[in-house]
């Protein structure tokens, strides 16, 4: 763990965690708790709860809880570790530096992610100022001439990259950025394999458009050509290269600005462009996000869900169109986010519709958007006449695109009914067993497990001693038998807690990075006990009881294949030993654990 059990607890209690929350939901006060509509999945009643005395949120609507750490990390897509120092920052707590060789188990050594942030934030100061100033005035009079007011150049931090081979290195050198952060921010790069030889911007004379993580930051840049200077040999647009602070496809332009719209709006405009967006933002259409060209990924639909209640896919009208639904819509089905084609005439796009012909045009577009498996279907085959090879062409277009659907039951009834529309047997379209793809595409009638799957039992128990925290007294003696699965890790900090301090405040501790055992134990925490003081204690009791029994029976099980084995093999030495090691593990049937 990158910080001490100590720095994080101490993390947790300077954290306000009714104020941390406040900052994306909206609570009411109800009795000594706090309600409101839950960010994590799309509700309509509030269902998601905050207690300030116990440091914990959960959700009745989808499960969700834990600490302000958890909420942090969720809420944000971070890591733990990222979570805890934005915390630390938020509530003033200072933390030892990171140790890089082991942040994130990564092996960079060197350029730490302040630095990163730090260089691309004055690269994004340095851009906007000449856009603003005498060298600006003829890219600025083209970003008006499309229509966008100076307010929103502003806004959204555009800057004008010079044609100067030099300019940001010197300026960024100046303000004292080492050109290793430069190269690893991707802002320069070296001439030659030498150092000596001296390095070159890599943005020049280009329209600045900083990219923002989910906090706002600015982390990336994408450079479009400046007008007047499109070739056919020059790409439209150059992006920064993913660097420790920016994981190409994790992102959406413009998320960060249009996340506290999506929850009032109930659903997003997702479209491709750069300037798409910005149209729709002119337009005072707020809830919009773009894909930045990259094919979408399962990540940027991932930052969606639980924002809204629908997505509108706006997409080029042609080939492409038809190869970004194909991705969209396993991700979409996989949050279960329904997702919607807005078909623009003309193969317009959307910047191009809305300036043309205003506002209420494009909601009344909006509205005869088409579902996205439909439209899916429609693209799939050619409508005029099918061939043989189109058909088998889109057989093997549809198996690729259910591939991304790991879900089994999800995957099946998807197949059935692509096999539906496309009017064919839906095992055409069933997997033939590859083996290498097994556990992405798993059988059809097999159900989907929860990775890692945690003990029924252990969850029980857990959920019984933080909901009675009387019972904590129970904990020490269950170490031996506790399955080795993500719930001990919660069991030995609670018990570690319990042997310190001699009782347990759940709230306190670090919880794994495993939904099911954050939700249960915040769950827990908000339960309200509803057995005596005798009935819980008994309840653990039998809990135990199953816990120490199945933990016996599976090592009497795996002493007596081992039995089995040595006998075979004739290693009667080995078998002595192993009848002897059983003679002394208690038979679960016979013996039974002392009571408390
Ligand atoms: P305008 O042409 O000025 O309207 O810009 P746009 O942002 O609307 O771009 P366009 O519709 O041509 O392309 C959609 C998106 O694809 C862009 O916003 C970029 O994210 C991406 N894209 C387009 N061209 C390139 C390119 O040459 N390289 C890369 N990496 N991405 C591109
Ligand atoms: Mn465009």
């Amino acid at each position: 763990m990158l910080y001490s059990r100590e720095k994080i607890e101490e993390v947790l209690s300077a954290t306000d965690l009714v104020g941390l929350v406040r900052q994306y939901v909206d609570l009411k006060r109800a009795g000594s708790s706090y309600k409101g509509l839950c960010p994590f999945h799309a509700e309509k009643t509030p269902s998601f709860c905050v207690t300030p005395d116990k440091g914990l949120y959960h959700c009745f609507g989808c499960g969700a809880g834990g600490n302000a750490i958890n909420f942090m990390r969720d809420i944000n897509k971070m890591s733990f570790p990222e979570a805890i120092e934005a915390l630390a920052k938020r509530a003033g707590v200072a933390l030892p530096k990171p140790q890089f060789s082991n942040y994130g188990g990564e092996k960079r050594v060197g350029v730490s992610k302040t630095d990163l942030y730090a260089a691309i934030k004055n690269a994004t100061f340095f851009f906007q100022d000449r856009l603003w100033g005498p060298e600006g005035r003829e890219a600025l009079a083209y970003l008006q001439s499309r229509g966008l007011d100076l307010d929103l150049v502003r806004s959204q931090g555009l800057g004008l990259a010079v044609n100067d081979w030099r300019a940001l290195h010197n300026f960024l050198k100046a303000k004292g950025h080492s050109d290793k952060v430069l190269v690893d921010a991707g802002l320069i790069k070296a001439r030659g394999a030498n150092e000596k030889d001296g390095y070159y911007d890599v943005f020049r004379n280009r329209l600045m458009i900083p990219i923002r993580d989910l906090e706002g930051r600015e982390v990336a840049f994408a450079g479009r050509v400046l007008p007047g200077q499109e070739q056919e040999d020059v790409p439209k647009y150059i992006n920064s290269p993913g660097t420790t602070i920016y994981t190409k496809g994790s992102l959406l332009y413009g998320f960060h600005q249009a996340r506290s719209y999506l929850r009032a709006a109930g659903l997003v405009f997702l479209v491709e462009g750069y300037f798409d967006y910005l149209a729709l933002v002119q337009a005072k259409i707020p809830n919009v996000v773009a894909a930045m060209g990259t094919a979408l990924t399962q990540d940027q639909i991932n930052l969606l869900r639980g924002q809204v209640k629908e997505v509108y896919l706006l997409f080029d009208g042609d080939k492409a169109g038809q190869k970004a639904a194909s991705r969209a819509l396993p991700a979409l089905l996989n949050v279960e986010l329904p997702g919607k084609v807005i078909v623009l005439p003309n193969d317009e796009d959307p910047d191009a519709f809305i300036r043309a012909r205003g506002v209420p045009a494009f909601y009344a577009v909006a509205e005869t958007a088409m579902d996205i498996l439909d439209y899916y279907v429609q693209g799939l085959i050619p409508e005029d006449k099918p061939t043989i090879t189109s058909e088998a062409r889109a057989i093997r277009e549809a198996k690729e695109m259910l591939r991304l659907v790991p879900d089994a039951a999800l995957s099946q009834l998807l197949r059935r009914k692509l096999a539906d529309k496309l009017q064919l047997e839906p095992n055409v379209l069933s997997e033939a067993p590859a083996p290498e793809r097994r556990p992405v595409l798993s059988a059809p009638t097999k159900a989907t497990v929860p990775s890692p799957r945690i003990d029924p039992t252990a969850k029980s128990i857990l959920a019984q001693v933080v909901t009675y925290p009387n019972l904590a007294r129970s904990l020490p003696a269950l170490g031996p038998y506790w399955p080795n699965d993500p719930s001990r890790e919660v069991y030995l900090a609670l018990n570690q807690q319990y042997l310190n301090e001699g009782s347990i405040q759940p709230e306190k501790i670090f919880l794994p990075d495993n939904e099911e055992l954050t939700g249960l134990i915040a769950k827990a925490a908000f339960a309200a006990p509803t057995q005596t003081a005798e009935e819980s204690t008994l309840e653990l009791r039998q809990l135990a009881e199953n816990m120490r029994s199945k933990a016996l029976k599976a090592q009497h099980q795996s002493i007596s294949l081992a039995m089995e084995e040595a006998e075979k093999a004739g290693d009667t030495e080995t078998l002595k030993r192993l009848a002897e090691e059983k003679a002394r593990t208690p038979h679960p049937l016979l013996a039974k654990m002392k009571p408390q």
